[in-house]
């Protein structure tokens, strides 16, 4: 099962990714994660994408599809994987139809977690991550158990740099001009789903396994 998750910033895409890779056993790939552990190991794809990141702006596609196509090839995605952030223009998608095109093989489900503008600033702003095992958690939504402590690793939990309410904006903006357009690609590929996005994490999920199947 190959899905591809879409949805504006703060939709909650990583949310539900990271449940249905739990659920249906495949790899979860996030580009925004593969981006922030280059960051915190230095490395030079991590400084070419900081640069960027922080402004809220897309990453070129140049340093993302070859990422992508390589790492949606390893053993571990042989029954399938969720895309989380990728694709995120139309020349990314085109790349990866063409490059599972030669594999024979397809993108089974686009999800579209649907959520207006007006909510995401607020979730975002409520958003803390892990700084270590990139956990994401909310303080009203989705707390921790110890307030700034990862339930999952017991790091220190932060308030992402992108997350800041100007950067959000910016982010929003660059979502609906490059982003959103993908929701007509899909949907013209015939596997676009869509569910409600600002309902309970647990009734998105229900929504999910319905369209994928139990
Ligand atoms: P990335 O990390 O992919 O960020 P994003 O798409 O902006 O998505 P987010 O991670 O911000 O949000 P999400 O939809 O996963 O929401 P979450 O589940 O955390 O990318 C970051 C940057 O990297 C980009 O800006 C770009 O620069 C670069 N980049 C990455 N991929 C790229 C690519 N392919 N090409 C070019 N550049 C690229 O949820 C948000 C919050 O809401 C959380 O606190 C969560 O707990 C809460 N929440 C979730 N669901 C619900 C719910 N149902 N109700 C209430 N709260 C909820």
């Amino acid at each position: 099962m190959k899905i591809v998750m879409l949805g504006a910033p703060g939709a909650g895409k990583g949310t539900q990714a990271k449940m249905i890779a739990d659920k249906y056993q495949i790899p979860h790939i996030s580009t925004g994660d593969i981006f922030r552990a280059n960051i915190s190991n230095g490395t030079e794809l991590g400084k070419k994408a900081k640069t960027y990141m922080d402004q809220g702006l897309l990453v070129p596609d140049e340093l993302v599809v070859d990422l992508v196509v390589d790492r949606v090839q390893q053993d571990d995605c042989k029954k399938g994987y969720i895309l989380d952030g990728f694709p995120r223009t139309i020349p990314q998608a085109e790349a990866l139809t063409e490059a599972l095109k030669k594999l024979g093989e397809k993108v089974d489900f686009a999800i579209n977690v649907e959520v207006p503008d007006e909510n995401i600033v607020k979730r975002m702003s409520g958003r803390r991550a892990c700084v270590s095992c990139g956990s994401t958690y909310h303080i009203v939504y989705n707390p921790t158990k110890v307030e700034g402590v990862c339930d999952k690793c017991g790091n220190e939990l932060i308030l992402r740099e992108d997350d800041k309410p100007e950067t959000v904006k910016k982010r929003l903006d660059v979502y609906h001009e490059q982003t959103q357009p993908l929701i007509e690609y899909y949907t013209n590929e015939g596997v676009l789903v869509e569910v409600d996005g600002t309902k309970d994490m647990k009734d998105v999920f229900s929504a999910i396994v319905d369209i994928l199947g139990a």
